[in-house]
């Protein structure tokens, strides 16, 4: 088959790339198209782009919907190697056969369709073109792929001149195609600045309010460099562990934790996001070794199947996430029960798990405008409603989940 790869950000995912998909396919050069949301992106990292497990959700939701039933796959395959993404390392490590006929068949590619040998393009505008070169190893790209180069009319890319350069620039005759394409034309970061989604698919502008991403003024704003660094890789890492409805909610949590340190006590803001980001990483471990993790944390502290994941996370977080605070450890191995004496991030941590955007077990709107005044206060709401499900399920609370509530009072 011949492949178009078509790699990016999508931060977010809009209707220019589903035009320009489209258009892909249309020209007839490629069979299929396959989307790859960037992961550890040589010139984005850090706050400069959304953490890399919610732009493959939201782009994976929506090409799901919008191509149902026509040749266009979405790839984790920048999530799951190491070192930076670049575009060569992405074209050779997908063009593998053993991934690529696997990664196929998954996807509805049958028999020999998915076992022969395929040809690979890079899908791109013509505004790549004039600097081309200056991609880290370009010649190597075009001695495994070809380019299959999108030219808008008007976009002021004399195409073939840049092809004929570009075969002087490299001393031999480069595979590059070209298709038309007047569709759509949006920008990502016209997207983030207005905050107006209409040129997004249904899906990615659903995913965006569940999420709560691109808001008026970015929490990360609140922290530093280093831990905005952090929580990007570690989301990347996390992805190996955990899926994705649980993935999204830790890094759901993340966030709101530190919007809640970000009220409370502003030096807690990079202990907030990492512990909230990480609160969960254990909970998908086999459950034997999460208990084992559980026990050389707090001994016979929780034995409980709903509480070992808390203290297992802590060891985890400290093995596979470099966490050696105290503080931090203590918020993840605290975050199911509680305990008596919570740490203000204990309580952040906590009020997060329950309160982030995408839950919706019950209408938190009260929960969630207390959460921004009086921490104590909304703790209580969220306290009770779990005391009354254990009564009416006539279940035992954990004798440190009866300290906290003491400590609130109820
Ligand atoms: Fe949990
Ligand atoms: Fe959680």
């Amino acid at each position: 088959m011949n492949i178009g790869l078509l790699g990016g950000s999508f931060d977010p995912f809009h209707k220019g790339h589903e035009s320009l998909i489209d258009g892909a396919l249309r020209s007839g050069i490629v069979d299929a198209v396959i989307v790859i949301p960037s992961g550890r992106n040589p010139f984005k990292s850090g706050r400069n782009v959304t953490a890399a497990p919610y732009r493959y959700y939201m782009t994976k939701g929506a090409v799901e919907e919008d191509f149902k039933g026509r040749n266009v796959f979405v790839s984790d395959i920048e999530l799951t190697y190491s070192g930076t993404s670049f575009t060569l390392t992405t074209i050779k490590e997908i063009s593998k056969a053993t991934y690529i006929r696997a990664f196929l068949k998954a996807n509805g590619i049958k028999g020999s369709k998915a076992e022969e040998n395929h040809t690979f393009y890079w899908i791109s505008g013509s505004d790549v073109l004039p600097t081309f070169e200056k991609w880290h190893k370009a010649d190597e790209i075009l001695k495994i792929a070809g380019l299959l180069i999108a030219s808008r009319p008007g976009d002021g890319v004399d195409v073939n001149k840049e092809i004929i350069r570009l075969e002087n620039v490299f001393g031999f005759v480069p595979d590059i195609d070209v298709f038309e394409i007047d569709g759509i034309e949006a920008a990502s970061s016209e997207i983030r600045k207005d905050k107006d989604f209409s040129d997004t698919p249904k899906f990615v502008e659903e995913f965006i309010k569940t999420h709560d991403l691109y808001p008026e003024v970015d929490p990360l704003n609140l922290a530093s460099d280093e831990a905005v660094e952090k929580f990007g890789e570690d989301a990347i890492k996390l992805y190996r562990f955990l899926g994705q409805k649980r993935l999204l909610h830790t890094l759901n949590v993340g966030i709101l934790s530190l919007k809640y340190a970000g009220i409370y006590d502003k030096s807690l803001c990079d202990k907030a996001l990492i512990a909230g980001e990480l609160h969960d990483c254990a909970k998908e471990l086999d459950e034997a070794l999460q208990l084992q993790m559980a026990k050389e944390r707090s001994g016979d502290l929780f034995l409980d199947k709903k509480l070992i994941h808390s203290p297992a996370g802590a060891v985890m977080a400290q093995r596979e996430f470099n966490i050696t605070d105290p503080e931090i450890l203590d918020a993840i191995t605290y975050h199911t029960t509680g305990r008596g004496g919570m740490t203000l991030l204990d309580k952040i941590v906590y009020l997060a798990d329950k309160l982030e955007p995408s839950r919706t077990y019950a209408d938190l709107t009260r929960e969630r405008i207390l959460a921004k005044t009086d921490i104590d206060e909304a703790l209580k709401m969220c306290v009770k409603s779990v005391k009354k499900k254990f009564e009416s399920r006539g279940q035992q609370i954990h004798p440190i989940t009866i300290d906290f509530m003491n400590d609130l009072g109820l």
